[in-house]
């Protein structure tokens, strides 16, 4: 009897948790990998805080990680982003850089997602829990398909 009642608390422990998705589990690991990123590379011609018109907000701040850096920095490269690549972005609504409205990134991930040239999309709330866009996600890439490799500022 008490084997029973055991075993039915662990059962309902285990439910009461809930479980994250494989893509909520990849953003979860993004946003560990991506610890200290304001220390980064920024876009030679796009560094600090820029007027944008995008949907992400009216000002915004882009960092990139070494293998994207050095790709967009080497002229011989090709246009497709290699794996491991990581884009960072922070959306304000002002110049200041105040009321950040969030943080989005692209991750390129071998074989995540190939018809779109495998890149992993993830919004994040300023404080890093996930902002509810994470994975192969429509949204996101319909309207960076006009970018080469699906990357839409301009700049190195
Ligand atoms: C309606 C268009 C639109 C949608 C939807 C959109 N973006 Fe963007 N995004 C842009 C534009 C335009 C830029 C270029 C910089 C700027 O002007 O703000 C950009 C820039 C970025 C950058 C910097 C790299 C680059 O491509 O320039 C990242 C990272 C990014 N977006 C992530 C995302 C994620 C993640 C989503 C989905 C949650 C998303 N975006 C949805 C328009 C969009």
């Amino acid at each position: 009897m008490i084997k029973k009642k055991i075993l039915l608390f662990v059962l309902l422990l285990s439910c009461s948790e809930k479980e994250m998705t494989l893509d909520e589990e990849i953003a979860v690991g993004v946003w560990d990998e991506i610890n200290g990123y304001e220390s980064w590379t920024q876009p030679g011609n796009f560094s600090g805080i820029q007027e944008s018109n995008s949907v992400h907000g009216n000002y915004v701040q882009i960092w990139l990680n070494e293998i994207s850096s050095e790709f967009l920095h080497d002229t011989t490269a090709g246009e497709i982003m290699p794996s491991g690549s990581i884009i960072i972005k922070e959306a304000y609504s002002n110049i200041l850089g105040e009321n950040t409205t969030g943080i989005t990134v692209m991750k390129k991930i071998t074989d995540y997602d190939p018809t779109h040239n495998d890149w992993f999309w993830v919004s994040y709330k300023f404080n890093g829990s996930l902002a509810g866009k994470n994975g192969a996600e429509e949204f996101c890439y319909s309207c960076h398909h006009s970018g080469k490799d699906y990357v839409l500022f301009n700049g190195q």
